[in-house]
C-alpha cells in the first residue's frame, strides 16, 4: 500500500520570510477525518499559519474550514487565454520601451512592488506584518530575474523601469504562466499594463505556448480588467483560507 500523503506541508520560503512556521494542506480538501490530521499536524510541528486553497463549489471543505477556525482571506480565478487572437494595442504616448530586466532595475522594481500588491490575501490578513508581505513581493520580483526558468519583462519610460510582468516557463504541454504584473503608480490608466501583458503573450506564443493562464484575487478589478479586454476567460474559482495558531510560540 502506498504511504499516506501528509496532510500538510510546510513552507520553507514562506517561513523564512515571515519568520515564523508556515504550512498548506496540499489536496486543498478537508473532512471531519482530515481536519483532524491537519490539527495534528500544526500542534506537533508548530505551525503558526496554515493555508488552504480550496475549490470554491467544494461546499463539505468549506463548511468543515469554517468548523476548525478558518477564515476566508480572498477568491481566486484561474483564467486562460487560448492565443488565438491576440489584441496589439500600442505603448501610450511618450519614450516608452518593453525589454527584459536586468539587475539595475531590482531597487525601482522593489520599490513598485511593495506599494502595488495591496489587494493580496496576505495585506487582507491584518496578522501579516506589512513590511514582511512587501519584502516577499519584492523577492518575487526578484526571483523573476534570478531564477533562470522565469523571465522578468521590464516596461520603461525614458529609461526608467516603471513595471513589470514576471513569466513563468511553459509547463510539458505547452502552457505559459504569468505571475507578478504591476505599473508604478504615476503611470497607471494609460494603457501600459495592457501594452505589456500583449507583449508578454506574443512572446510565449513565439516561444511556443498554446495557452497562457494567470491567476487574479477577486478584490482586484483593476487586474481583472486588464485580463479581460485581452479576452483571458475564467476557468475555475478557488477560495483562500488561513488558520492562525493564536498562542504564544512555544
Ligand atoms: C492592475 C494594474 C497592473 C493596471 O495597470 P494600468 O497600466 O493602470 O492598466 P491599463 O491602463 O492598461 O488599463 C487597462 C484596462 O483596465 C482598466 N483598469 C485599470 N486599472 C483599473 C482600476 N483600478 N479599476 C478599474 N479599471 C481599471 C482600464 O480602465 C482599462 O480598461 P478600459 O479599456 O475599460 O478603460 C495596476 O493598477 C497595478 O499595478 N496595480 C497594482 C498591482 C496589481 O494589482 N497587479 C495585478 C495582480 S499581480
Amino acid at each position: 500500500m502506498a504511504p499516506a500523503e501528509p496532510p500538510c506541508e510546510l513552507l520553507d520560503w514562506d517561513t523564512r520570510n515571515f519568520g515564523f512556521q508556515i504550512a498548506r494542506v496540499p489536496s486543498g480538501r478537508l473532512d471531519g477525518e482530515s481536519a483532524a490530521a491537519v490539527d495534528r499536524f500544526c500542534e506537533e510541528r508548530g505551525v503558526r499559519c496554515l493555508y488552504l486553497l480550496a475549490d470554491d463549489a467544494d461546499a463539505e471543505t468549506a463548511r468543515v474550514a469554517a468548523e476548525h477556525g478558518f477564515r476566508h482571506v480572498d477568491l481566486r480565478s484561474t483564467i486562460r487565454h487560448r492565443l488565438e487572437a491576440i489584441p496589439a494595442p500600442g505603448p501610450p504616448p511618450g519614450n516608452w520601451r518593453i525589454r527584459a530586466g536586468a539587475e539595475e532595475d531590482l531597487n525601482a522594481l522593489g520599490s513598485i512592488s511593495a506599494r502595488s500588491h495591496r489587494s493580496s490575501r496576505f495585506r487582507f490578513d491584518p496578522a501579516f506584518p506589512p513590511d514582511r508581505v512587501d519584502a516577499l513581493y519584492a523577492a518575487w520580483v526578484r526571483r523573476g530575474l534570478e531564477d533562470e526558468a522565469k523571465s522578468l519583462l521590464v516596461v520603461d519610460l525614458d529609461g526608467e523601469p516603471r513595471g513589470y510582468q514576471v513569466l513563468r516557463p511553459l509547463d510539458e504541454d505547452g502552457t505559459g504562466a504569468l505571475e507578478l504584473l504591476a505599473i508604478d503608480e504615476a503611470n497607471r490608466r494609460q494603457g501600459v499594463a495592457i501594452w505589456l501583458l500583449s507583449e508578454a503573450l506574443r512572446r510565449m506564443k513565439r516561444a511556443g505556448a498554446t495557452s497562457v493562464t494567470t491567476v487574479i484575487g477577486a478584490r482586484n478589478v483593476g487586474s481583472a480588467r486588464v485580463h479581460q479586454r485581452l479576452g483571458f476567460l475564467t476557468e475555475r474559482v478557488d477560495s483562500c483560507y488561513h488558520r492562525w495558531d493564536r498562542r504564544p510560540p512555544r
